[in-house]
């Protein structure tokens, strides 16, 4: 197996554990889906749209969308237990009829040219190890004059040394980039009107409530309430301090980024 596929197993693995659920919720990503609407806001969603959803992890905006905008959404993630979650949740959620979930790879889409109205890629795009190929997968699948809405962490500056390792990569961080490199993978794949709007508050609210959930999970390890075997807090403290650091000095920082593929 390359790094590259390792990688990519290793975060839908993590994505798809008890403790992510512990940490994030359903929703993986910082602003939940109050950032989702502000997304579709900015797309401008109607029913008539057919949207997809790349890393659609549990299926939260997927089903959000669905149920609010009454379009058609696909979401693909490279985790089956997280597809399998989607699946469910949007039954219970009655939108199944709407929703449809598949195993697939942002780098190596399935689909066809051209045969989504919009794309939308949150908290996910910095953990693709081909940015580049993710992106130009992204411009393929969308019809001419189609919308893209990505949302991510970004870096401006050197992070610190501990926030550098695997589970800095998997947590969005270690492989976050400055929102300039971001913004260039999509005008060379072609993107126009590319439009950036800051959220790092909303990320700094979830570094925060994590921090608050890990020293409750540790609590309830401590009390034998949960099992959480191979669950390094001391570990996952540090990253979450060292990350509240560097939101709070603006080395990271959350974007909403828009874009339209040219009509012709
Ligand atoms: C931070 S989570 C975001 C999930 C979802 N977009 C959300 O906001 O709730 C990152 C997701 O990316 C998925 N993922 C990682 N690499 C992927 C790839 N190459 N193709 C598709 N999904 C991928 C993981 O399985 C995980 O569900």
């Amino acid at each position: 197996m390359n790094n590259a596929a390792e990688l990519k197993s290793c975060c839908a693995a993590a994505y798809e554990s008890d403790f992510a659920r512990l940490l994030l919720g359903d929703s993986f990503h910082p602003g939940g889906v109050a950032l989702t609407a502000r997304l579709a806001e900015l797309l401008a969603f109607e029913p008539r749209d057919s949207v997809l959803d790349v890393a659609s992890g549990r299926g939260d905006s997927a089903i959000f969308l669905a149920g609010q905008f009454g379009c058609r959404v696909t979401g693909v993630d490279f985790g089956s237990a997280n597809i399998a979650q989607a699946k469910a949740r949007a039954e219970q959620a009655g939108v199944a009829n709407l929703v449809r979930f598949e195993l697939g790879d942002a780098e190596r889409l399935e689909h066809p040219d051209a045969s989504f109205d919009a794309v939308i890629c949150e908290c996910a795009f910095c953990t693709f190890p081909d940015k580049r190929a993710a992106a130009s997968e992204f411009a393929r699948v969308l019809r001419p004059g189609g919308r893209l809405g990505l949302s991510d962490l970004s870096r401006s500056g050197t992070l610190p040394a501990h926030l550098n390792g695997l589970l800095a990569w998997i947590a969005c961080i270690g492989d976050a980039r400055p929102i300039e490199e971001y913004v260039a993978h999509l005008a060379d794949a072609g993107f126009q009107s590319v439009s950036v709007e800051p959220h790092d508050d909303a990320l700094a609210q979830m570094v925060r409530e994590i921090q608050g959930r890990l020293l409750a999970a540790e609590l309830m390890v401590k009390l034998e309430k949960i099992n959480l075997a191979g669950v390094d807090f001391d570990e996952a403290k540090s990253m979450a301090a060292g990350a509240a650091g560097a939101v709070r000095t603006g080395v990271l920082g959350y974007s909403l980024i828009t874009a339209r593929k040219p009509c012709g």
